[in-house]
């Protein structure tokens, strides 16, 4: 008979983060931990955000850095002080980020580094290309089609206008929909530059994967190029690449996830034909879902997540029934030993949404003294997602076809924060 082992400790899982999927470190038990970021810093050697860079950001800018950015929610960049100093010379930049349409509707997650996008658009007054990945979504989930996801990305695409960019300086486009001969040629010439070697590395492929899945980073990457769309910078219609054009940097603001993309892109920039630098990266953490820091917001599981979808009572109903608690047991406890802010996801959610730092703070002491009951908090983080929900519904209900097709169509964007590019 075979021996029982005695005593066998389960081994601490630790944390997975790819651009497929991310889970938190779990300890011996199975119990989640969450993520340390610091640690993903560390290890994938990017910078953190700290308070020089935001009072440089102040001083370049004029405006008050985000509360996403005081809070660190956007914890971590590379070159974003290059970016800055584009800006300070008044140089010509552009902004790019995207949206992997795997369902027709987004929740509160996907939408925090668009809003941040948006925010940084208005900050910068800069161009912005918006890729929607239809064609990365049917790769990676083999239970959906390309007619899925194509059409998932035109749902999501109204969505997105819905978070409020502006038309004159946004061009959204779908990979399945949109294929210019720049995007094509960079895609190709960008392509033979990394090898199966590299991309196996960045991200576990193996003899098994589909050539699809292989060649996808290449065109995530690619649109990081100036020279992808030349129509966004100049009237006359170029046949080829211009080295001007490809000389615009490209900020790239994102969830922590798809940085291996984009260390691909920041190894091979300047091997190109016509040399881009290495583009500068923002990154967020994940946001917390309903059941606490050791997982994140997922569409898979709707109780982790608030939907933009969903209504008032739908949100006040998950807040209240699945929102972690930092409180105590009774309320007798909770005024004698008080709550743990830290922990509860009411709170959390208020340091996403609450503007004002003078009172976050007031709540946060209220809390942990006892003072504020777990109910009260509840309510006003109720309150703040309400709003954030309610004021996209209506935009949302103005995104026509019509719409849709103005923010689909490549076209000269307008922009007044840097100088013109010359197109030479
Ligand atoms: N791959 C991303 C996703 O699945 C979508 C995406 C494309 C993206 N380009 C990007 C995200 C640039 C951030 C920045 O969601």
């Amino acid at each position: 008979m075979a021996e029982i082992p005695a005593n066998v400790e389960q081994p601490t899982q630790e944390q997975e983060i790819n651009p497929w999927s991310v889970a938190g470190a779990t300890d011996a038990e199975g119990n989640a931990i969450g993520f340390d970021y610091e640690a993903l810093s560390k290890k994938w050697n990017t910078s953190l955000i700290d308070q020089a860079l935001l009072d440089r950001f102040e001083k370049v800018t004029g405006h008050k850095p985000h509360r996403w950015l005081r809070r660190g929610l956007f914890f971590s960049h590379r070159d974003f002080d290059r970016i800055l100093t584009k800006k300070e010379k008044g140089e010509p930049f552009f902004l790019y980020t995207g949206r992997g349409p795997s369902s027709g509707s987004l929740h509160l997650g996907h939408t925090i580094p668009l809003t941040f996008t948006k925010w940084l658009q208005d900050v910068f007054d800069v161009p912005l290309v918006f890729m929607l990945t239809d064609d990365e979504k049917a790769l990676f989930k083999d239970s959906l089609t390309f007619e899925e996801t194509l059409h998932f990305a035109m749902e999501n695409a109204k969505e997105i206008i819905a978070l409020g960019f502006d038309v004159k300086k946004t061009f959204i486009y779908s990979d399945l929909k949109y294929v210019s001969n720049h995007i094509l040629m960079n895609t190709w010439e960008f392509s033979k530059l990394v090898t199966f070697n590299q991309v196996r590395g960045a991200f576990g492929f193996d003899g098994s994967t589909n050539i699809g899945r292989i060649l996808f980073p290449a065109v995530q990457c690619v649109a990081a190029f100036a020279t992808s769309y030349p129509e966004i910078w100049t009237d006359e219609p170029l046949k080829e690449r211009k080295k001007s054009i490809a000389e615009i940097q490209c900020l790239i603001p994102m969830g922590i996830d798809q940085d291996p993309y984009f260390r691909l892109l920041r190894e091979n920039a300047h091997k190109m034909k016509y040399p881009s630098p290495k583009p500068a990266l923002i990154h967020s953490k994940f946001l917390t879902a309903l059941q606490g820091a050791g997982g994140k917001m997922s569409s898979s599981d709707p109780t982790s997540a608030i939907f933009m979808t969903d209504t008032a009572k739908q949100i006040k109903t998950k807040i209240n029934k699945y929102a972690f608690s930092g409180g105590q047991v009774s309320i007798e406890d909770h005024r004698r030993l008080g709550g743990n802010p830290d922990v509860d996801v009411s709170y959390i959610y208020l340091t996403y949404f609450e503007d004002d730092d003078a009172k976050l703070e007031e709540i946060y002491n209220k809390y942990k003294s006892g003072e504020m009951l777990t109910g009260e908090l509840k309510a006003l983080a109720i309150a703040k997602l309400q709003e954030y929900v309610a004021e996209f519904q209506e935009r949302r209900k103005e995104v026509t076809d019509e719409v849709l097709q103005q923010y689909m169509t490549p076209r000269r964007l307008e922009w007044k924060g840097t100088a013109q590019p010359k197109v030479k």
